[in-house]
């Protein structure tokens, strides 16, 4: 949506004889380098790098950039500064590299042409998770321990990473706000909490504010209400979200602002409306939310899954992929993906654990999940109809891996609303196929009414 916004605002200066480009040289130092802070999502030093009022702060008493005017150009002074300097800019990382430095300062020179760019932010790496100190170690074990005595499934989300996984949605309806005591110890080590069809509350869900690690918290079918949720507003890497079946509004969404990761929000059967969803979506870059009805659960995330190879471990090279199980993984070099292409169930245990289910019918029963109740298996997140079918699963996975290939990958290649190619990153899933368009607004129309639509994808295919 972002993106739309500023093609339409689309403003090109008259490019100069000898300056570098733009959009081609200048604007990826920015991109790598200074919108994290100074872009769309923070605005440090009060200062955007990707407006034309930003950077060229017009009024301003210290422009940023004054076209032609490099002693005059605030930014260049603070690119500059000595290493040691608290206000060298950027803020974090390496200080800017000469070449850098040299397109810069060749481009203020030039009477800094400018044109509107894309912006593109970095998703959060899904895999930083925290590593934990002796101590922390100690009291996590002495956790998971306590909680195996009281039969509550916990434990780390994988052999080589400190962080773990509880659920607490065996104990259903006898697992309320008091028996949260029991995840002490856990506080660093936390990330993905189940809290599905218990009877935890708004006071146990603000307690949850301590648990600052946590990334995937499901409170389905939860007593949480509006009140509750504003202690979520504290734990900076959540992710994702389910509120399916509460009775959350769209006042509680309002504290959920403040994530800044959120990308996944589950509000199917909860009081939330159309237009409170979509208020919350303009403030939260990235974010999908499911009101459910006739549209599934979110598609994956469109990008690359990895950032190494699973074939030779080198850093990869995000043009070259291959759909897997419903994820786009990325490779090094060709040969690599025409490897795993060849055999990719011996390479799956190197990707990153998915952290959302990708399959929208039961590997067991083939009724709808629920996205309560999954089980991790080759890095991935099942999905499952009910704790019967789970189980069923979890004595013997293989049996029913065949089932599970379900690519969430867009099935049309023009948008059904206007004919255009597809965004891939735009997209829903409609009675079990993944649907892509070209731009937020047409995705807009068609959730609307879908059926108007339908023709047009049938006849792409
Ligand atoms: C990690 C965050 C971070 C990054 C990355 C970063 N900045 Fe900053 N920047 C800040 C903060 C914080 C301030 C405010 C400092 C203050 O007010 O004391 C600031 C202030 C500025 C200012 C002065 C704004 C004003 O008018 O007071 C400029 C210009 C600036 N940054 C340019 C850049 C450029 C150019 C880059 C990339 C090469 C960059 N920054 C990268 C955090 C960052």
């Amino acid at each position: 949506m972002l993106s739309i916004a500023l093609s339409l605002s689309l403003c090109i200066a008259p490019a100069p004889q000898d300056g570098p480009d733009f959009l081609t040289e200048v604007w990826p130092i920015f991109e790598a380098r200074c919108i994290e802070c100074h872009g769309p999502r923070k605005h440090k030093g009060k200062l955007r790098l990707d407006t034309r009022e930003g950077l060229f702060g017009e009024g301003a008493e210290y422009p940023p950039v004054v076209p032609g005017n490099l002693e005059e150009s605030d930014l260049w002074e603070l690119v500059n500064l000595p290493a040691d300097d608290p206000d060298l800019m950027p803020a974090d990382g390496d200080p800017l590299e000469a070449k850098e430095l040299d397109l810069l300062k060749r481009w203020i020179e030039a009477g800094a042409p400018w044109e509107q760019p894309e912006v593109h932010l970095p998703e959060p790496n899904p895999l930083a998770v925290p590593t934990l100190t002796d101590e922390q170690r100690a009291a996590r074990d002495a956790a998971l321990a306590r909680l195996a005595d009281k039969g509550v499934y916990a434990r780390r989300v994988a052999a080589d990473l400190d962080v773990v996984e509880v659920s607490l949605a065996l104990g259903r309806k006898s697992v309320g706000d008091a028996e949260l005591a029991w995840l002490a110890g856990l506080e660093p080590a936390l990330v993905w909490l189940d809290l599905s069809g218990t009877s935890v509350g708004d006071s146990g869900v603000k307690a949850l504010a301590g648990f600052k690690a946590l990334r995937r918290l499901n409170l389905a079918r939860t007593a949480v209400t509006d009140a509750g949720l504003e202690g979520l507003a504290a734990l900076p890497e959540l992710t994702s979200l389910n509120l399916y079946g509460t009775a959350v509004t769209d006042q509680g969404l309002e504290p959920l602002a403040h994530l800044a990761k959120l990308r996944r929000l589950y509000v199917w059967g909860t009081g939330v409306s159309a237009e409170g969803a979509r208020r919350l979506q303009e403030k939260l870059t990235g974010l999908v939310i499911n009101r459910g009805g006739t549209l599934g659960p979110p598609p994956a995330p469109a990008g690359p899954i990895n950032e190494s190879c699973p074939v030779s471990g080198k850093p990869v090279d995000a043009a070259v992929t291959s759909a897997y199980r419903g994820r786009i993984v990325a490779f090094c070099c060709k040969d690599c993906k025409a490897k795993f292409d060849a055999d990719p169930e011996s390479f799956a245990e190197k990707l990153p654990p998915s952290e959302e289910p990708t399959n929208e019918t039961c590997p067991v029963s083939g009724k709808p999940v629920d996205p309560a109740v999954t089980s991790s298996y080759r890095g991935r997140v099942v999905a499952f109809c009910c704790k019967d079918c789970k189980a069923k699963f979890d004595a013997d996975p293989e049996s029913f891996a065949e089932k599970l290939s379900s690519p969430l990958v867009p099935v049309n290649s023009r948008c059904p609303v206007s004919g255009k190619p597809i965004d891939p990153t735009q997209s829903v899933t409609y009675k079990g196929r993944t649907i892509g368009f070209c731009c937020a607004k047409c995705k807009a129309a068609f959730e609307a009414d879908p059926t108007k639509f339908a023709d047009a994808i049938d006849k792409d295919q």
